[in-house]
């Protein structure tokens, strides 16, 4: 008999009748990074604590066995995917989570997010001596950093906020595995300054993604934070010089890629 070609989704879906998908998804989330961030010196990970607290869940369940074979199924499926928007995780959420967690969220479709990303896009990126900071305030899933990494390339720093930590982790993992290893994904209200959840911090040397809980340690924190003063004085632009005959758009808000 043939066995059934499992992806993400299919993975996903063997869940629903016993658990609730969000929390398996965000669980996922969770354990996922708890594997990206390899402690040399124990050979485990610095989150074993919270990746062995979250597995617990599901250890009288054979379903537990689905976790790896997921992460595996989501790399294939965003390799398969890369040259035209391989953001898997926002598309499962936007379709089978959001909805039931009662914010019906969507995410910017791929197109806009390339086309707005083109209009950040400087020609002199390649040739600047200091890394471009490329910041989304309500980053969702992450796939307009992940445009805005196409058009600027990866040895820039992308960072990214959220309120909901679902959406942070799924913006950590998405960079990551894009090969993003310059930035930060930090869960906070992007219009309160001081507003600090937690924090995952993506790096080359060491190389992984490292959770901070402590605020005074996030890069990102402290340089979002000394910006809310400067923005008090004049409100935040980013200018986007559309072809002339469309004129000149000025957009502000949280929800924009911005560089900062
Ligand atoms: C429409 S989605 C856009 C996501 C992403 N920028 C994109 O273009 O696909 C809006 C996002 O803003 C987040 N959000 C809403 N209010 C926020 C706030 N005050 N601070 C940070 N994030 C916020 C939501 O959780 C959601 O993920």
């Amino acid at each position: 008999m043939k066995s059934k070609t499992e992806t993400f989704t299919s993975l996903m879906d063997d869940f629903q009748y016993r658990n609730d998908l969000s929390q398996v998804f965000d669980d996922f989330l969770t354990m996922s990074l708890c594997a990206f961030s390899p402690n040399p010196r124990t050979g485990k990970s610095h989150d074993e604590d919270l990746y062995m607290e979250t597995i617990a869940r599901y250890k009288a369940s054979e379903l537990r066995h689905n976790f790896p074979k997921m992460l595996g199924a989501l790399i294939l499926e965003m390799e398969a995917r890369s040259l035209f928007g391989n953001d898997i995780l926002g598309e499962y959420y936007e379709l089978n989570l959001s909805k039931k967690k009662g914010k019906g969220q969507f995410f910017t479709p791929w197109p806009i997010c390339q086309f707005m990303a083109s209009c950040l896009a400087d020609e002199n990126t390649f040739e600047r001596d200091e890394p471009l900071r490329i910041i989304d305030p309500s980053c969702g899933s992450g796939r307009m950093l992940l445009a805005g990494a196409k058009y600027n390339g990866t040895q820039q720093e992308y960072y990214g906020i959220d309120i909901d930590h679902t959406c942070v982790k799924m913006t950590a993992i998405n960079l990551f595995l894009n090969g993003i290893f310059h930035g930060e994904v930090m869960c906070a209200d992007a219009l309160m300054p001081n507003d600090f959840q937690v924090s995952y911090v993506l790096s080359f040397l060491p190389f992984g993604i490292f959770r901070i809980t402590e605020k005074e340690k996030s890069p990102l924190w402290h340089r979002y934070n000394s910006s809310f003063p400067l923005k008090r004085e004049k409100p935040p632009k980013a200018d986007i010089k559309l072809p002339s005959e469309m004129g000149d758009i000025q957009s502000s808000g949280a929800s924009q890629l911005q560089l900062f």
